[in-house]
């Protein structure tokens, strides 16, 4: 019998004609955690999907072998009776069914007869959110009551539900806050203690540094190398990454900062669910000319729903009065805030930022396509010079313009937003977790980016949930907590500590 529960060996996975895994092997042992780094599109997600069988036998080559014998699975209900269990980059909710009917979803409790068990489900879904440290959540209301992080934790709930001897993590802490992610990562170390395996993805190292016993890095679809975490240090795994070292992870660029340029004043947002609960409570922001003005906080701040607020799409009640260069400006959709030179690159890519099924081209485009009409007609070349240039400048990769953005890695689809915004030539742009599962490469070639900007005059409003990120590239700092602005820095110095005491300060004086 092998000492390994799983042994990928040698898979060779391509999508018409180009080839996203190029014979890559990768071995689990039981209770071993693994990390799986590798910069946007080196193939992570389709290895995992290989091994899952979202991708059924058949439709790759190489071999899996699971428990010492050769695993050629046709669908994800028998790896998951094998005990591989997924959680995939890009979440799987049905956001109108409640938490508990999402928790069991092909998995659900039943009475002799067939009759649905509500009762034990709603009373295990309990518990899975009591373990996960969420026991507010109210099991029997729809997922889309919640927002992104608490959604991810329900995500990970239905995972732990199931049986699992290796549990594959695809980002999962991509929109978790920090004491969120504490609780995920101690949940994977019980797990191991437990015997279970795991394969992490992710693009934050430090998290990698925590749990992770080995790192396997892939680039380009081939295996770079894999080692002991003990061995390693951040800076080795980024140059194994990236095939090059990267000295400062923000390169901060001098830029001259004007008058005050763009201001927001008393920004209110009403819960869409709960009428006397303010989302964001009065909040006035001012923005000068050239600046990066980040905007830190709790996930559920009410962050993002500010920027909607400013962008002219809040799904509730609001107000806000916009002034820009001085005048008032009337802003009610986003089509109105785009011709007034405000563009926002949303946090949540899948639903508000991409036409899955349309090609990377035309969702680039999509904002502006009025700029390549002539009588009416679209100018079809001048639009695919106008595309060919934008995937270039932002390194989208991407086999071809015309792919459906649904093909790109999710990094990549990323990439391919924030050029969508840049097209009508914003004065005001506003970033809303503009890194998320973004790898370490890109992410500088983001900042360098915004740095080009602000040299050019442009204002960048950059919300955030990293605080090296905000502290790293920030000129300011606005602080929000429970949907009130909690403090305003200039970033000279400005520290970790400060920022978060600023988030939680009112808490903590309720609390004295
Ligand atoms: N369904 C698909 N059709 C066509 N090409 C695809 C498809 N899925 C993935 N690819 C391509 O395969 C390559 C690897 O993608 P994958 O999603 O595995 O990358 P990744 O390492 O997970 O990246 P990220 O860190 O951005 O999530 C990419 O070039 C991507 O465009
Ligand atoms: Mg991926």
């Amino acid at each position: 019998m092998s000492e390994y529960l799983l042994d990928m060996r040698g898979i060779v996975k391509d999508f018409s004609g180009v080839k996203a895994l190029n014979g890559i092997d990768l071995k689990v042992k039981p209770g071993e955690c693994v990390g799986l780094c590798g910069e946007n599109g080196a193939g992570k997600s389709t290895l995992m999907k290989v091994l899952s069988a979202v991708y059924p036998h058949g439709t790759w080559e190489g071999q899996i072998f699971w428990e010492g014998t050769e695993l050629k699975a046709q669908t994800i209900r028998e790896t998951e009776e094998a005990g591989i269990v997924i959680i995939h980059q890009e979440l799987m909710l049905v956001p109108q069914l409640s938490v508990a009917e999402n928790i069991f979803m092909g998995n659900e409790i039943k009475l002799p007869g067939g009759i649905m068990n509500y009762g034990a489900m709603y009373q295990r879904a309990e518990e899975l959110m009591k373990e996960l440290k969420m026991p507010d959540v109210n099991v029997a209301k729809p997922v889309h009551n919640y927002g992104g992080g608490h959604q991810q934790l329900i995500e990970i709930a239905k995972a732990l539900n199931k049986k699992a001897k290796l549990l594959i993590l695809d980002e999962p802490t991509s929109s978790l806050t920090k004491s969120e992610t504490e609780i995920l990562l101690n949940i994977i170390r019980e797990l191991k203690k437990k015997g279970v395996a795991c394969v992490m993805i992710s693009h934050k190292l430090d998290e990698i540094a925590a749990v992770c016993d080995t790192i396997s890095v892939i680039r380009d679809g081939t295996h770079v190398g894999t080692r002991p975490m003990a061995e390693m240090d951040t800076n080795e795994i980024i140059t194994m990454m990236v095939g090059r070292e990267i000295k400062n992870l923000f390169p901060r660029e001098e830029h001259p900062i004007g008058e005050v340029f763009f201001e927001a004043k008393n920004i209110t947002c009403v819960d869409v669910t709960n009428a006397a609960r303010k989302r964001v409570d009065n909040v006035s922001l001012k923005l000068r000319k050239g600046e990066i003005l980040g905007i830190s906080g709790l996930v559920g701040a009410g962050r993002t729903e500010l920027a909607m607020a400013i962008f002219g799409c809040y799904p509730g009640e609001y107000q806000a009065e916009l002034w820009l260069d001085g005048k008032q400006i009337s802003v009610n959709s986003p089509r109105d805030a785009v011709t007034q030179g405000i563009c926002l690159v949303p946090e949540d890519r899948k639903r508000h930022g991409i036409v899955p099924l349309q090609g990377v081209g035309a969702n680039i485009t999509m904002a502006v396509l009025n700029k390549f009409a002539k009588f009416g007609v679209i100018d079809a070349s001048a639009e695919m010079h106008q595309i060919q240039q934008s995937i270039a400048r932002m390194r989208v990769k991407t086999a071809s313009p015309t792919l459906p953005i649904k093909g790109l890695s999710g990094g990549n689809q990323q990439k391919a937003v924030v050029s969508k915004m840049l097209l009508p030539n914003p004065k005001v742009l506003i970033l809303d977790e503009p890194t998320r599962g973004v790898d370490v490469g890109a992410k500088y070639e983001i900042y360098k980016l915004m740095f080009e900007l602000v040299k050019q005059g442009l204002s960048i409003i950059m919300i955030s949930s990293e605080l090296p990120e905000v502290l790293g590239i920030s000129d300011r700092v606005l602080v929000i907590g429970e949907g009130q602005l909690r403090g305003d820095f200039v970033n000279d110095g400005l520290t970790q500590e400060q920022v978060m005491t600023a988030a939680l300060g009112h808490s903590l004086q309720n609390a004295a």
